[in-house]
């Protein structure tokens, strides 16, 4: 491991306008270096606080064939949350062995197919799939954990909040749904391993989690009297947030995972339990190891209120970042040119809506036309959520490998591979 680098990443000038000649922008940038440096740190804090301890990697979050592998190699599971996901943690060389099948309504061939491929977990998420696992069970390696809803609400934006009792995910605790699925799991011969819980993402305040996991920690104590179930794992999900901007304040990851993992730890030591604790992060571990390259294009200014208000125009949109449509979400967005004066903009994408991306931001009063801009901390939930909407092919990503040289883990989509799908049928064609 060279000498550790910066978070969040930023390219210098040259650099970026290097990539951006070569591969052309909208460009997303990612760092091998900083991705290994911050699964080692979160598996260091995660070990510090827990003796037994299991990291996944949420592939969601982005699921680059070159990112799986790295965290492959760094030993994380991979979360997977659809057959597509398994696919692309297969393809980049994990072993199914390796990979953790979520999902609310997985369907019976997605399942039938995970188990096909030996995947090493499944977690069932309701009492329909609880019932459907245990009607083709037959002896395999697969664990199945309960996904449980411990009925928590977080304080994060409600399109990305989940631990509450009102969700579609999981078993609620409270009304019994929990201990039911347990009974028929168990019941039903399957292999239960353990508990799992995610109640959000993107979370600057642990509570939410910490009472989640203290949710889950009760119930398997329960389970132990009542039933004389013994959970032997126990996944407190993901959700840390990260600073997208300089009013974002996430715990670092040390003291997330020491509270964390105090609260939990009092009531499994004192139900007599010694699970092994997991977390499954995304945003976490690679929202700080992306960024996004765009090119400035239309500058223009309109009259408003007492002043005016200048658009700047990029080649992009919420077809690469569709999270400030979607959640609101802010981002810091810095010129690669420096200036002296600054001044405020909005700047927005080119697609056929408002495409909003960054309003009201800092950018040198002088901004032109070609000019480069870079957006730190769009690894999570960028790409992963793109889209061909108004026919914009997908942008490239490039990884930065160890010592900094670039390498091309995504062309940019082609003009063929946008159509490859469509067929227009005979005689419509004049
Ligand atoms: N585990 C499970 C079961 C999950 O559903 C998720 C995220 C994670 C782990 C990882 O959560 P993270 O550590 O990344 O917060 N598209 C939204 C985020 C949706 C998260 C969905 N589940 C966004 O752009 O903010």
């Amino acid at each position: 491991m060279p000498t550790p680098v910066d978070t969040p990443l930023r390219l210098d000038f040259p650099t970026a306008e290097r990539l951006a000649t070569q591969y052309g922008t909208p460009l997303y940038v990612l760092s091998e270096p900083l991705f290994r440096q911050t699964i080692r740190r979160y598996k260091a804090a995660f070990q510090a606080a827990y003796p037994k301890t299991e990291l996944s990697y949420a592939s969601k979050a982005n699921g680059s064939l070159a990112l799986l592998a790295i965290a492959h190699d760094e030993d994380c599971l991979i979360d997977v949350a659809s057959e597509g996901e398994l696919r692309g943690a297969l393809a980049a060389g994990v072993p199914a062995a390796r990979c953790v099948f979520h999902g609310n309504n997985k369907d019976v061939l997605e399942i039938a197919f995970a188990l096909e491929c030996k995947i090493g977990t499944i977690v069932a998420d309701n009492l329909p799939e609880i019932d459907h696992l245990t009607s083709i069970w037959r002896p395999c390696s697969t664990k199945v954990m309960l996904r449980l809803a411990p009925g928590v609400d977080p304080i994060t934006h409600e399109k990305i909040a989940t631990g509450q009792e009102d969700s579609k995910f999981g078993l609620n605790i409270s009304d019994g749904a929990a201990e039911e699925g347990l009974r028929r799991a168990l019941a039903g011969s399957l292999p239960v391993a353990g508990f799992h819980c995610h109640v959000g993402s993107q979370l600057l305040n642990p509570e939410a989690q910490i009472a989640g996991g203290e949710g889950l920690a009760k119930f398997a104590v329960s389970m132990k009297s009542r039933l004389g179930y013994t959970a032997e794992f126990i996944n407190l999900g993901g959700g840390l947030g990260i600073a997208c901007t300089e009013h974002d304040r996430p715990l670092d990851v040390e003291t997330y995972c020491e509270k964390l993992v105090a609260r939990v730890k009092r009531i499994l030591d004192e139900g007599g339990l010694q699970p092994i604790l997991g977390q499954e992060p995304g945003r976490a571990l690679v929202g700080e190891c992306g960024l996004t390259l765009y090119t400035v294009g239309a500058i223009k200014e309109v009259p408003v209120t007492g002043g005016r208000r200048r658009y700047v125009s990029v080649d992009g949109g919420l077809s690469d970042n569709p999270r400030p449509a979607l959640y609101g979400a802010e981002y810091r967005v810095e010129s690669m040119r420096p200036s002296a004066e600054m001044a405020r903009a909005t700047v927005c994408g080119k697609h056929c809506e408002s495409d909003e991306l960054f309003p009201n931001v800092p950018l040198p009063a002088d901004i032109a036309a070609g000019d480069l801009l870079q957006v730190p901390c769009t690894g999570a939930y960028n790409s992963s959520m793109s889209s061909n909407y108004n026919r914009f092919p997908r942008p490239a990503t490039v990884l930065l490998r160890m010592q900094g040289e670039p390498a091309l883990v995504q062309r940019r989509e082609s003009w063929a591979e946008m159509f490859a799908r469509e067929n227009l049928p005979d005689g419509l064609r004049r």
